[in-house]
């Protein structure tokens, strides 16, 4: 599953970034090598932080 469709990153990538210590959907897209373009991804990206914060 994508979580960000303009930049085609996988929630499997996703959370890795996360997982790493990445706090924010941008710096974990930056980790990855990219950065938000239209923005829609933001919700679900934090959605999936807290996701992954709450399984620490
Ligand atoms: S879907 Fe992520 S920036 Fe557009």
């Amino acid at each position: 599953m994508l979580v960000c469709v303009c930049n085609g990153i996988r929630e499997k990538d996703f959370r890795a970034a996360v997982r790493e210590g990445a706090p924010t959907p941008c710096t974990a897209y930056a980790r990855i090598g990219h950065r938000a373009k239209c923005g829609q991804c933001v919700p679900f990206a934090k959605t999936i932080i807290e996701n992954e914060q709450m399984s620490n």
